[in-house]
């Protein structure tokens, strides 16, 4: 088996779902109860690189940790290889494309954004740079360019129910999954 077929979805029989999006569009909020509600395991990338010290430094200005790829990916390769993860994070373009059975990319209509990301107290400029990346559609660019586009698929994350629905959504999805193995 090469480098590259390791790990690969075909071997899996619990999936790997990644979900992502502009921050506050409800990623985490989501993660946890499609994680209770299949008992994938979560895990939140961004916590991680904090946690342990994934990362280059925190940039003053943009007010972020400036990733370490390399270390990100070495930190979670032997856990989600064997699959059964959700996995969350504001970007998706450096993860191995081989990793995931199921791209999440979570979509909030701007004014909705702009309050929920005023409630956190981010600058002015913080919350004008994540409305921009919502209305360019970013991640869904970065997704689409990123993985095979069958398992890339927007959510609205508007709402409750919208949050509710796309929770009952993955935990379908995943039986599927399971069944099909
Ligand atoms: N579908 C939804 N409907 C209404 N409110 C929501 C929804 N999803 C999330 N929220 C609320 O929006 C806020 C941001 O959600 P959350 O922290 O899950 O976003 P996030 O995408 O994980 O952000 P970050 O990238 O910064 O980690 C929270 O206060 C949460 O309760
Ligand atoms: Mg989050």
């Amino acid at each position: 088996m090469s480098d590259n077929e390791q790990g690969a979805s075909s071997e899996r029989t619990n999936p790997n779902i990644l979900i992502t999006g502009t921050p506050g569009t409800g990623k985490s909020t989501l993660a946890e109860l499609a994680s209770e509600a299949t008992g994938l395991y979560y895990i939140n990338v961004g916590e991680l690189v904090k946690e342990k010290g994934l990362h280059e430094g925190f940039d003053q200005e943009f007010q972020s940790y400036i990733l370490d790829d390399d270390k990100v990916i070495d930190e979670l390769e032997q856990v989600v290889s064997k699959g059964g993860n959700i996995i969350e994070f504001h970007s998706c373009d450096l993860f191995p494309e081989r990793w995931f059975d199921l791209v999440l990319v979570l979509r909030t209509d701007n004014t909705i954004l702009y309050n929920r990301l005023e409630k956190r107290g981010y600058s002015q400029k913080k919350i004008t740079e994540n409305i921009d990346c919502e209305i360019f559609q970013v991640i869904l660019e970065e997704a689409r360019e990123s993985y095979s586009n069958e398992i890339v698929v927007e959510l609205q994350s508007n709402t409750i129910q919208d949050m509710e629905s796309n929770a009952s959504r993955i935990e379908q999805w995943v039986d599927n999954f399971k069944t099909k193995k």
